[in-house]
């Protein structure tokens, strides 16, 4: 077994074929890296991607409102994914594989909206190839964030397979103590670096992963003699994390590994607008460049919960609000958005959001990212990008 924590819950998934001289089935994930749910910019290609060269790749599910759409984009995930057995609909081993090694994102709040029905769909292996003859595989790992998820465990107890594994993302040590006690397998703890959404009230990496990890050990060493002793889970740094120094430098700090977001939107298999991407590789100075706010969600009407906020690119709207906040706050004096006050020969927020969107005008749209930007200068494939990250 992995001496890695991470990597050690997922020795299970193994790849049908053999390692050469030992016998053994290959392990599907060898690097500790998780690529993020990025709504828009992951989807089924980058999760193959992520998944063939060894990491453990979560499709983000996001602001969802169909489910049988996203049941659908699943199913075209299975024949991506380099490993025969995967791709056949009667296997040739019936007690073969019972996972398909990605993982599932769901923005845990959105999921409240929404109900179960999705969940329980994909815990059945409704995303799996359509009609297989033997048993449907249902994915690896369910992720929960922003959000209460307790409800959520004691579904997926009930109705998921005892070795799915449960990843949650949360932003404070007390959070990180909760999941804890609530005996999540993987923490992903989520710094202020951290593109697109993350708390208003947020620490940094270097501080909020040392302090996590004194916390959750002593949290452990108090409940080892009672009637419920605690483990240790898997833990996981989240936030603007684009190169091998950093990986190495969280996992001096306590963490098995990595969830990137912004360093996979640049590569061949995101499927993000390639104009964001120009963008994004332009940018440097990457803490700078970027802001957090909530000025989108405003303009989006996704009702965020309050606590959060994201990370994006500044640009005419992020200036225009910080103008607006220090004039009139976030709304002028009449009430409206300050991104109507942007042009005003525009009908309003609504049509402008509209013009912007068609237009892919990235001075008025969003590019959510982290502060890890500023050191990406080249678009390479999934595979290359993991490959400099962690060998
Ligand atoms: C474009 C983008 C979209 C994201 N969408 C989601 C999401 O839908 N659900 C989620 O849990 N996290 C989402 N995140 C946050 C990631 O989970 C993660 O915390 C972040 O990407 C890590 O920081 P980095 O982008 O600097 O690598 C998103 C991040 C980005 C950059």
């Amino acid at each position: 077994m992995s001496k890695n924590a991470f990597l050690a819950k997922f020795a299970h998934l193994t790849r049908s074929t053999v390692a050469k001289g030992t016998g053994q089935g290959r392990a599907w994930v060898h690097r500790p890296i998780v690529s993020a749910p990025m709504n828009a910019w992951s989807g089924p290609k980058l999760v193959a991607a992520v998944a063939n060269h060894g990491g453990m790749p979560m499709y983000p599910i996001g602001y969802f409102t169909d489910p049988s759409k996203i049941l659908a984009d699943l199913q075209t995930i299975p024949p991506l994914l380099e490993d025969s057995e995967l791709q056949k609909d009667d296997p040739e081993d019936p007690a073969g594989t019972k996972f398909l090694p990605y993982g599932v994102g769901f923005i845990t709040f959105w999921l409240d909206r929404q109900g179960p029905e999705l969940l329980l769909s994909i815990l059945k292996g409704q995303g799996d190839i359509p009609n297989r003859r033997s048993f449907a595989r249902p994915p690896a790992a369910v992720w929960f964030s922003f959000g209460d998820y307790r409800p959520y465990l004691q579904l997926i107890r009930d109705h998921g397979a005892p070795e799915t594994r449960i990843i949650v993302q949360v932003q404070t040590v007390q959070e990180a103590l909760d999941a804890q006690r609530e005996n999540v397998d993987v923490i992903v703890l989520q710094g202020t670096e951290s593109g697109g959404h993350g708390a208003q009230r947020i620490s940094p990496l270097m501080s909020l992963l040392p302090e996590t990890v004194q916390a959750l050990q002593s949290q452990m060493a108090s409940a080892a003699s009672s009637s419920t002793p605690l483990a240790m889970p898997a833990l996981l740094a989240a936030g603007g994390i684009s190169k091998n120094t950093q990986l190495a430098a969280v996992q001096s700090l306590g963490a098995s590994g990595a969830v990137v977001g912004t360093g996979f939107m640049v590569t061949h298999e995101s499927p993000g607008p390639q104009k964001a991407k120009d963008r994004l590789l332009q940018t440097q100075d990457g803490g700078v460049s970027t802001v957090r706010t909530r000025v989108f969600d405003e303009l989006r009407s996704f009702e965020w919960p309050q606590a959060y906020d994201g990370r994006v690119i500044r640009n005419l709207v992020t200036e225009r609000e910080e103008q607006d906040l220090r004039e009139h706050g976030l709304y002028n004096p009449q009430g409206e958005a300050s991104f109507k006050l942007l042009r005003e020969d525009r009908a309003g927020t609504k049509a402008d959001w509209d013009k912007a969107t068609r237009e892919q005008d990235f001075d008025l749209l969003p590019i959510w990212c982290g502060t890890g930007v500023g050191m990406l200068k080249k678009s390479v494939s999934a595979g290359e990008f993991m490959a400099q990250l962690a060998d």
